[in-house]
């Protein structure tokens, strides 16, 4: 691993620590399902980096962003709903809301949190700054800390003001989440046992197609599924109906399959998937050949001849790699699919045929739908950073890190 500063190497850290002010960037970005969170690993795997700080006497100020609102202030998308199961999960600990970043009121509540407080910011994206890196929003930030610690691997693909641009103007460190994602995916990754497989499904569809092309050097198989699956159908001239589909990208798919071919990685794409007419719970639905697709019909998963194939090459790779559901599996029946194969990645892993790495907060959601994720050898909380750590990437959130 690239040597980083850790809690335990960062100079000094455990000296002053008593009333140090900690802006502890985290991951809340988590599944929703309506006003329920469907998976909280995220918030699991973070709350040890907490704990240990509040214990050292620091006053912790928790930053993340949720969602994507684009800079703008969108009611639906504030991070303030989280608050009270945050509190609930720190044993009924009080955090102090901090809804305005640059208020004055907001740097007194910070200054007067008792030593182990905890404060929680209104989501980042909030402002245009934090996704431009913006050298003012950095310093907005900065002054209401004196160190940082950054405990989101699943955001660390991110150059943005939370996740790299503190980093160069305060003391920063990782925290112990960042820390494990790290040793973890390296022991398990570092040398894979071959033929390794990915699988790679969800909705973020076009930023996870640029990635592919690398991807395809690393890995024997490359399956796709989900929405990305159809972004390959339609330029492959198939009829998708009205499904999710990026119509744009068919250059990006060419070359996508073009470096595979060079590659030699084998591309697995679906030969039949469940389509309906409109998307909702349990409405009419029908598993037909990719041919079959109407055009006044939405793909919703991947058919039962496709979660055949994909087991039967499961059974014959050493490694899986997975990343985003392969349908739209927060919908009842169009889960099938994901279900199905997250069995069978589960069972062969307990068979000890296989070892099964899995990250991206739908996945977890999905796989955790399936039962099946305490079955998988490694769960990473991150998505996005999960693939482009795979594709061999420099992630920003993590060098900003090093020493
Ligand atoms: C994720 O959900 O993968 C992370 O929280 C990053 O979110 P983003 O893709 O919107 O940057
Ligand atoms: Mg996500």
């Amino acid at each position: 691993m690239e040597k980083i500063w850790t809690l335990d190497t960062l100079p000094k850290l455990k000296e002053r620590v008593a009333g140090t002010r900690v802006l502890l960037r985290v991951d809340l970005n988590v599944p929703m399902r309506g006003d329920k969170i469907s998976d909280i690993t995220r918030i699991e795997r973070f709350l040890p980096t907490v704990r240990e700080l509040s214990h050292l006497g620091c006053k912790i100020i928790l930053m993340s962003h949720f969602g994507r609102p684009n800079g703008k202030v969108i009611a639906g998308m504030s991070i303030k709903p989280l608050l009270k199961f945050l509190e609930a999960k720190m044993d009924g600990q009080k955090i102090v809301f901090l809804d305005d970043l640059f208020n004055q009121r907001t740097r007194d509540l910070v200054n007067g949190l008792p030593s182990g407080g905890v404060a929680l910011l209104e989501n980042l994206r909030f402002h245009a700054g934090e996704e431009a890196n913006d050298k003012n929003f950095v310093e907005a930030l900065a002054v209401l800390g004196d160190i940082y610690i950054n405990d989101a691997f699943s955001a660390a693909h991110r150059a943005h003001a939370s996740t790299e641009g503190l980093a160069h103007v305060l003391p920063s460190a990782a925290g112990r989440s960042m820390e494990a994602e790290l040793e973890a995916l390296e022991s398990a990754l570092d040398n894979p046992k071959r033929p390794v497989m990915a699988l790679v499904g969800g909705a973020k569809v076009s930023s996870k197609l640029e990635i592919l092309s690398n991807l395809v050097s690393k890995v024997d198989r490359l399956v796709i599924g989900g929405a990305m699956a159809n972004t390959f159908l339609y330029a492959l001239g198939n009829d998708v109906g009205m499904s999710l589909c990026e119509k744009n990208m068919t250059d990006t798919v060419f070359q996508v399959m073009a470096s595979a071919d060079e590659a030699g990685c084998q591309l697995v794409l679906p030969s039949d998937v469940v389509i309906a007419e409109e998307f909702a719970a349990n409405v009419a639905n029908q598993n037909v050949p990719i041919a079959g697709v109407q055009p006044n019909s939405i793909i919703l998963d991947i058919g039962e001849e496709t979660v055949g194939a994909v087991t039967e090459c499961l059974s014959e790779c050493k490694t899986i790699l997975w990343n985003g559901p392969l349908g739209a599996f927060e919908t009842k029946p169009f889960d099938r699919g994901t279900i199905a194969v997250a069995k069978a990645v589960a069972n062969l892993t307990f068979e000890r045929k296989l070892r099964s790495i899995a990250g991206g907060g739908d996945t977890l959601a999905a796989l955790k739908t399936a039962n099946a994720l305490d079955s998988f050898s490694y769960v990473s909380t991150a998505g996005g950073a999960f693939l482009e750590w795979l594709e061999g990437r420099e992630l920003p959130g993590v060098v900003a890190l090093s020493g």
